[in-house]
């Protein structure tokens, strides 16, 4: 049976978020220090003042929206002034978070700081997103770094600022107040972290409010388990008048979650499977963080950000800085969770993939010389039009693949289209690894036609992974599209595949 796809653009959900196309960089093996920061010095890549610039270009293709940084598990034991001033005085910390297996421990010599980062976001043109240290480090410490970044001058913060080489503030509007504090973050019990939010977030907004003009909005990292985040919620709003008024706290709630299933490149059909499904614990969690918020923040328009999520396989250890192959079944579990964000657009902010270089389901890899793509990027770069569209109810009517033990079958199809500026973008993916898919399409609209669609991992099988020699064979492909009617399409969609198909109206 073929399946179907019918495309409601009278029923539209909302915009979708450019910024659920974000990313993570965090001061963990070769993601900052070799893939994006390799110092002035080097003399086998194009830099510029030691920012590595083939990956630069390379991400520079994506639009990115908003990066993460510094961390993840680094930024509760960041403190931002180590990072900041002439290099050669800066000091060299142990990067505590990431020496667990390892023979020597990991140093880090803090060359790449505030400054350097604000660099990359310009030239990246992408937001910068900042996680204060709630771990170790104290709310005057958070304000005092939201100071640095955006007050415009009078202050002494402000003046070292512009001493360091930045005479425009750097507007950060995003900040995240601290990282999984019920882990590597400090391991506080929810009513812990309500009491430490509330008093990071206190002072943060003292900064927004007194000395700086942009509108900074405040992220609480929430849990994926159960109960964590009600009780968190239920403290803040117990032990604060937080949900209206001045005392209003936060603007975003964000969750983490990784998925595997077994070998990064070595997988059978059952572990090929079982990763799709366990992908789709990400909708999951975001539909449990809404209600969570319906319950016990019902006033305010709080919304969701995932800002860790991707595939973390065993073979991504300490030892190694977190790296692994990132195969086409990846990236075919990326697109799905995207058609995820974008049915949920009406709650999801922001979502930021983890992680941007070399770490875990990482976009860029490098070695000494080159930098490259993995097929996640291709996904990125194929799905980038839906950015800031209107997300479209999209129903498909598919086979389902059941795996055992896992909640979440695994539907042959997933798709998902927006419609901006009189064109209505779909992307849809065959994820059977073996057979190609027939996908009829059909769209609520009177003469509606193809103005074209292209393919990913056509010529590829689920288990290829790319390398420096042949990243670009990963790149999109055109394809031809029947149109069968009116407003009826045919997409023979390949095994293991990806597409991206623009109607116009
Ligand atoms: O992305 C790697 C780590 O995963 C992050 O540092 C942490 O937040 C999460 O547990």
């Amino acid at each position: 049976m073929a399946s179907e796809l019918h495309i409601r653009s009278h029923d539209p959900i909302d915009e979708i978020s450019p910024d659920v196309y974000g990313h993570f960089a965090e001061h963990l093996g070769r993601c900052i220090y070799g893939g994006i920061w390799v110092g002035e010095d080097d003399d086998q890549v194009a830099t510029e003042d030691g920012i590595r610039m083939d990956t630069i270009e390379l991400l520079q293709d994506l639009d990115m929206p908003v990066l993460r940084w510094p961390g993840g598990c680094f930024a509760d034991d960041y403190h931002w002034e180590d990072g900041i001033g002439p290099r050669e005085e800066r000091p060299t910390r142990r990067n505590a978070f990431w020496t667990q297996g390892r023979e020597e421990i990991p140093e880090d010599p803090n060359t790449f700081g505030t400054d350097e980062f604000m660099q990359v976001c310009d030239l990246l043109d992408t937001e910068p997103y900042l996680a204060v240290n709630v771990g170790n480090g104290t709310p005057a410490e958070g304000a005092d770094w939201a100071e640095y970044c955006n007050y415009d001058g009078g202050t002494e913060l402000a003046e070292l600022r512009e001493e360091n080489g930045s005479e425009e503030p750097h507007d950060v509007k995003y900040w995240g107040v601290g990282n999984e504090s019920w882990g590597c973050g400090g391991r506080f019990s929810p009513e812990e972290y309500a009491e430490q939010y509330r008093r990071h977030a206190t002072y943060l907004r003292s900064v927004n409010a007194m000395l700086s003009d942009v509108d900074m909005e405040l992220v609480a990292v929430g849990h994926i388990g159960e109960d964590w985040n009600r009780d968190f919620l239920r403290e803040l709003r117990n032990c604060s008048e937080w949900v209206e008024g001045p005392y209003d706290l936060m603007e975003h709630m964000s969750v983490h979650r990784y998925y595997e299933a077994g070998g990064d490149t070595d997988f059978d059909d059952d572990q090929y499977y079982r990763l799709l499904a366990r992908s789709r614990l990400v909708a999951q969690d975001i539909d449990n963080t809404v209600d969570a918020l319906s319950t016990y923040a019902r006033e305010s328009d709080i919304s969701i950000i995932v800002d860790e999520w991707g595939v973390w396989h065993p073979e991504a250890t300490n030892t190694n800085g977190l790296e692994q192959e990132n195969t086409v079944r990846d990236a075919i579990s990326a697109a799905g969770v995207f058609d995820d964000f974008h049915a949920r657009a009406d709650v999801v902010s922001m979502a930021n993939i983890a992680q941007t270089v070399n770490v875990l389901q990482c976009l860029v890899q490098t070695n000494e010389e080159e930098a490259w793509t993995t097929p996640t990027y291709q996904v990125f770069d194929l799905y980038k039009d839906h950015m800031g569209g209107t997300a479209l109810r999209t129903v498909v009517d598919t086979d389902n693949e059941e795996v055992e033990d896992e909640p979440f079958d695994v539907p042959i199809v997933s798709a998902s289209a927006s419609e901006q500026d009189g064109e209505v973008y779909v992307t849809l993916s065959n994820r059977d690894p073996d057979d190609a898919e027939e996908v009829e399409i059909d769209l609520d609209l009177e003469d509606a036609s193809v103005a074209g669609a292209e393919v990913l991992f056509d010529d590829q099988g689920v288990r290829e992974y790319s390398t420096p020699d042949n990243a670009e064979e990963f790149e999109a492909a055109d394809l031809d599209v029947d149109q069968t009617g009116d407003s009826t399409f045919v997409v023979d969609a390949p095994a293991g595949s990806v597409v991206g198909l623009t109607i116009s109206e």
